[in-house]
């Protein structure tokens, strides 16, 4: 998968050359690129903002140099993102959908964000992740991409996307490893005991106690089998 990823922070973007997706991108199973928009702006002062028409506070990101940033990668199979608060809520599935695309652009937003009609001409998804406002579009975009890079094939391991938050619905089992007594807490003994049936229902039970507890919401329509 080719992701193209347009800001004007290209710094901010130093974690993705670190661990799984650093691997993934030396591997060629992720074609990430990381694009200057101010390198696209006219302005001899490489001036990228402009003031809102109407007012207001705060300034806007100028049309053209996003515009011709976007344009340099825009290919037929291209789909552009754009990460903002107004956009629909990020989740498990729509990474999973993401995942499927063969090109992505992102536009990294900043100051108070971009002019509406680049979402119009590109047809651009808003994608909020969550409801609280970030400084701008790079942290968002670093958390999505994080996320739908994972159902790249060949990026992480099939194994580790069949047990995990969300896959069925439910939030992950607590997990353990050595030792088995820490600070005086010992390690649930089914574990210990190597009974794969009896972990199995062990860990669905605690998986639907904790999303009880955290995420109530994601049991609303699921049948509660305890
Ligand atoms: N830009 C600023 N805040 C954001 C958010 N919550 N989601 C996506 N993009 C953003």
């Amino acid at each position: 998968m080719k992701i193209d990823i347009l800001t004007l922070f290209p710094e901010s973007f130093k974690p993705f050359e670190e661990s799984i997706i650093s691997r993934a991108r030396k591997k060629g199973v992720l074609d990430l690129n990381i694009i200057d928009i101010r390198s696209f702006t006219l302005d001899k002062h490489k001036k990228c903002d402009d003031a809102p028409f109407g007012g207001g506070a705060g300034m806007l990101m100028q049309v053209q140099p996003v515009y011709d940033a976007v344009k340099s990668v825009l290919k037929k199979n291209s789909k552009v993102v754009y990460p903002s608060p107004s956009g629909r809520v990020f989740n498990y599935n729509m990474a999973k959908e993401l995942a499927k695309e063969k090109h992505l652009i992102f536009i990294c937003g900043h100051y108070e964000g971009i002019d509406e009609r680049l979402i119009d001409i590109f047809n651009a998804q808003e994608i909020s992740i969550g409801d609280y406002v970030l400084t701008g579009g790079e942290i968002p975009t670093m958390a999505i991409v994080d996320a739908l890079a994972r159902f790249v094939p060949g990026v992480i391991s099939e194994d580790s996307l069949s047990e995990e938050s969300f896959s069925d619905g439910l939030l992950e089992y607590p997990q353990y490893t050595r030792p088995q007594v820490f600070e005086g807490r010992s390690v649930p003994e089914v574990l210990l005991r190597g009974n794969h049936q009896e972990i199995a229902k062990f860990r669905h039970a605690e998986s639907l106690k904790k999303t009880k507890k955290n995420r109530p919401d994601l049991l609303k329509g699921v049948q509660d089998e305890n």
